[in-house]
């Protein structure tokens, strides 16, 4: 993980590569040169240099800084988002010319909040490979060790280096835990790494085993489970960061370590990828583990369901009815469906016995929400206007883009079943995204309650600025700001 320090323009030396970040405008005024390096481009020509974002410009003098030049585009279109990425350009030129330390000068940007912040939290996101799989560790560059903030405050900057340090460490494993093949992150080894986080961090940890599960009557997580080699297990996490307070938010995530889709398989160009599926549980995992490394005075509970949806003789049938945690009854219209039902057992389960303030769901449910919006954007759907505001706010300020849908009441009769309480999925299969929440409805009462659906947002198909290909970590800083901002 990268190390990320502070420093003074006096600190520089020269044997350093010095990172700057400039707009268009600077660069055609000179102006964005501090004093101290004014000798050094005395000696340099810039002017082929046009500062477009994401390109770059590198110079290696003798017996002086090198300078790396990274463009941010015209000063008005620069936000938080064109830093980040900006960042992530630095790192992509680190690993082209082989360096493994880099000072960044922080740019002077007046119309842009927190731009040291989003320097270093691009840069930490953006220094990330998965490649424990490749056998010839000279196919992918090697990582940057070192970023270096240099500023005219340094001292200033550390608790906040502390808290991108801590959040986007804790982004990256996100993205280890759902890049890691099914061999490695299953029911048992996922229940088995919740209880090691634990313990490190200051965190209780409670596995219901497939014997509680069955005591406790999940019958939606037992029926879903039922085709795998693994047995599925209900994980609680409880961070007490405010012991004296009763209040609390819950997490619930989706930990389907792999969705086959069961009896009703999924065909070849949607099946590679559906690893993916535990997306929900591994950011709550992370999220819990940040906000409790970093103490913040509030209380958190992460439940996390767990489950392989398998296709096998003792796989759950289309047709089957079973009883949910909450008395509800569900007739299977789909086994593909298998995401709500886990939910569904997790919500109420969380609901009725811990009692929160608040519950915040993460899940890949539909392939209907990237139809809608891409790997762009994640759905959220929430019966709480309050928890509404706090969570576009904190996802305005972490760059992970979300959208609402609507949760009007006419959708439930879509879900009534002629022969159960409801179905899995309607007949028609419209609106899928409002319909799965419409379903997880179902086990809420009357909670304040987000569902988000990450199916899009997750796993990406290609590298975007500072998010690499495959799995995001989408959902971990969400997550953390969302929680560090609630006045409970
Ligand atoms: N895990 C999938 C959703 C998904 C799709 C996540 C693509 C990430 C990428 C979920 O369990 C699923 O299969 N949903 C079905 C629902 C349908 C049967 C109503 C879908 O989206 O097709
Ligand atoms: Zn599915
Ligand atoms: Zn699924």
């Amino acid at each position: 993980m990268l190390n990320l320090q502070a420093k003074g323009f006096d600190a520089l030396a020269t044997s350093d590569t010095v990172a700057m970040l400039c707009t268009q405008e600077q660069v055609a005024s000179n102006v964005f040169i501090p004093e101290q390096l004014h000798n050094v481009f005395a000696l340099i020509d810039i002017k082929t240099f046009k500062a477009k974002p994401n390109s770059y410009y590198y110079n290696a003098l003798k017996n002086k800084p090198a300078i790396l030049l990274v463009g941010l585009g015209p000063q008005k279109d620069v936000t938080a988002e064109t830093l980040r990425n900006a960042a992530s350009t630095i790192i992509q030129a680190c690993q082209d010319k082989g360096l493994t330390q880099i000072h960044i000068v922080v740019p002077l940007l007046t119309a842009v909040p927190d731009v040291s912040r989003c320097i270093a939290e691009g840069a930490f996101l953006s220094n990330y490979n998965f490649n424990r799989y490749k056998t010839n560790n000279d196919e992918s560059a090697p990582l940057l060790q070192k970023a270096v903030l240099v500023c005219d405050n340094p001292q200033q900057l550390s608790p906040m280096l502390k808290e991108v340090a801590v959040v986007c460490s804790n982004t990256l494993l996100c993205r280890d835990l759902v890049n890691e093949t099914t061999e490695h992150a299953n029911p048992v080894t996922i229940a088995k790494l919740a209880k090691k986080i634990a313990a490190q961090h200051a965190i209780q940890c409670t596995v219901y085993t497939k014997k509680d599960i069955t005591k406790m009557k999940m019958g939606l997580l037992l029926a879903v489970s039922r085709g795998s080699i693994y047995p599925p297990y209900c994980i609680v996490m409880r961070y007490r960061g405010a012991p004296s307070k009763k209040e609390s938010i819950a997490i619930v995530g989706k930990g389907i370590t792999f969705d086959t889709g069961g009896i009703n398989l999924k065909p070849t160009g949607h099946i590679e990828t559906m690893r993916t599926d535990m997306a929900g549980a591994a950011t709550s995992i992370y999220a819990i583990a940040a906000v409790a490394q970093m103490k913040l005075p509030i209380n958190v509970h992460a439940v996390i369901p767990l489950a392989e949806n398998m296709i096998s003789h003792t796989a759950y049938k289309p047709g089957d009815v079973f009883t949910a945690y909450n008395g509800k009854t569900v007739e299977i219209l789909s086994t593909d469906a298998e995401g709500r039902l886990i939910l569904a057992d997790a919500l109420s389960f969380t609901e009725k016995t811990i009692k929160p303030n608040a519950i915040i769901d993460l899940a890949t449910l539909t392939g209907a929400c990237i139809v809608s919006f891409g790997e762009i954007v994640a759905a959220y759907l929430t019966n709480d206007e309050q928890l509404s505001t706090a969570l576009t706010k904190a996802s305005g300020a972490t760059g992970e883009k979300i959208w609402r849908l609507p949760l009007y009441k006419e959708y439930n009769e879509e879900m009534k079943s002629d022969i159960a309480d409801i179905v899995n999925v309607p007949a028609q299969r419209n609106a899928g995204t409002i319909m799965g929440a419409t379903f997880l409805k179902n086990f809420v009462e009357d909670t304040p309650w987000v569902h988000i659906d990450i199916a899009g947002t997750a796993w990406y198909s290609k590298k975007r600025g500072y998010v690499p290909k495959y799995a995001t970590g989408f959902g971990v800083r969400l997550l953390y700001r969302f929680i560090k901002d609630l006045a409970l």
